[in-house]
């Protein structure tokens, strides 16, 4: 565990779910910056101030090492004023959510302020700086991350939280690009894993290996079982259920992916370079946890960090689980992911069968319409967070915005 003296006084952290009760307890065994948690849902609120008021103690718990906390010297806060007063402020939320937290907070941020998203997810550079430009946020740098570096789950609301396992890296970015050096010194400092710099929010954007293995996954492996009912300890394992077919799916969606950013390349000079295959990722991101490494349809199966994540369910009739269509790895991956980089291949003029493919079935079983043939025409593009509809309606404009 680190200790750490940071030079931030203020750090307000947005957000009332798993990844939220992570951090703060996280940070508040570790280091010395006040702390203040912007819960702007009001139950929420309600519910952690009757806790702190109770005086009860906060149970943290990573990998079976037990820490207990005290909320003493939490902020609670559902004031957006509040909030907005420090000197770096993380949201952990689903991406559906950033953009009602950076409305609320964008009025009364103060220059010099750092906003991070933890993690991003696609086109938050797009999201955020819209917003922030119409309230004239001025000197206010926007950071992303790939990830969330922790599995975690909420325990009891407001009392405890499971840190079931770590990541050794992780990526941010930031806006404008020449501030990332200062996030990795600040974030190397709060938190344990190793900080990589991204060239710039466009490389977490396609880099986002999210995009293609999750939607990918839920198709490639799971269209033809939606029908199907399991009882639980039945429940199929995700990861794990990636065979050679469903591979061959999530290698062609990563190939588009990479001929979207060859594409950018050629025309610009934007570095990309994080933008890589998902076999590469899964080698560079897992090479300790993989037995075989002999295809990616193998690495799938036997990377032991997968172990025991189980298809997306909810429950059914007869107390029978079956495969939630409208979870995370949908609802999230594809309006504020895999549809954000098509629409950045529409701009760059490249063709993207297999992930229009994922995207059209994935989003019909979501009840949701955002391709149409294949194009974009979809009518429920409006809430995603493609980059036209920040008025970001070429390469030229998405380039100099992220350069
Ligand atoms: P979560 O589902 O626990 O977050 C829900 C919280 O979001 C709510 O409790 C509330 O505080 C907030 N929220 C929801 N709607 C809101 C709204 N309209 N306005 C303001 N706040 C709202 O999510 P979790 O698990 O904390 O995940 C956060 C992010 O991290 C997501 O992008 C997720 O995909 C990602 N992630 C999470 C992992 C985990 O183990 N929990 C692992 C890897 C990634």
């Amino acid at each position: 565990m680190k200790t750490v003296e940071t030079n931030l006084r203020r750090i307000t952290l947005c957000g009332g779910g798993n990844g939220a009760h992570a951090i703060w307890a996280l940070l508040a065994r570790s280091c010395d910056a006040h702390l203040t948690l912007f819960l702007p849902l009001e139950n929420e609120f309600r519910e952690f101030t009757a806790v702190k008021k109770s005086g009860a103690p906060f149970r943290l718990s990573i990998k079976g090492e037990k820490t207990i906390l005290s909320m003493d010297k939490l902020s609670l806060a559902s004031d957006p004023e509040e909030a907005a007063a420090a000197d770096l402020i993380i949201i952990v939320l689903p991406a559906f959510a950033h953009g009602p937290v950076l409305e609320a907070l964008a009025p009364h941020l103060q220059p010099g302020t750092i906003v991070a998203a933890l993690p991003a997810r696609g086109g938050f550079e797009f999201q955020a700086s819209a917003i922030l430009d119409r309230y004239h946020c001025q000197d206010v740098t926007i950071a992303g991350f790939q990830t969330l570096p922790w599995a975690c789950r909420i325990g009891e609301y407001a009392r405890s939280v499971e840190v079931y396992g770590q990541k050794d890296k992780l990526r941010v970015a930031t806006l404008p690009p020449g501030h990332v050096g200062a996030a990795v010194r600040i974030f190397d400092e709060l938190l344990e894993p190793e900080i990589i710099p991204s060239s710039n929010m466009l490389e977490l954007t396609l880099g986002n290996q999210g995009q293609l293995i999750h939607p990918g996954i839920m198709y490639g492996a799971f269209a033809d079982k939606l029908n199907e009912s399991y009882q639980e300890g039945e429940i199929p394992p995700f990861y794990q259920s990636v065979n050679e077919r469903t591979a061959a799916l999530l290698e062609a969606m990563s190939q588009e992916i990479l001929e979207i950013s060859k594409a950018i390349q050629s025309n610009f000079s934007v570095p990309l370079e994080g933008v890589v295959s998902i076999s590469q990722w899964m080698l560079e991101s897992y090479a300790k946890d993989i037995e075989d490494k002999s295809s990616l349809a193998r690495m799938f199966q036997t990377n032991r960090s997968y172990r025991g994540l189980t298809v997306p369910v909810k429950l059914g009739d007869h107390n029978l689980y079956r495969i939630d269509v409208r979870a995370r790895y949908l609802a999230e991956d594809v309006p504020y992911g895999l549809l954000v980089s098509r629409s950045i291949a529409e701009l760059a003029g490249v063709n993207t069968p297999r992930i229009n493919e994922v995207i059209e079935q994935t989003s019909r079983w979501m009840g949701a319409q955002y391709l149409v043939d294949g194009r974009l025409r979809g009518k429920d593009l409006a809430g995603t967070r493609i980059p036209q509809n920040f008025g970001l309606n070429s390469l030229e404009e998405i380039v100099e915005l992220i350069a």
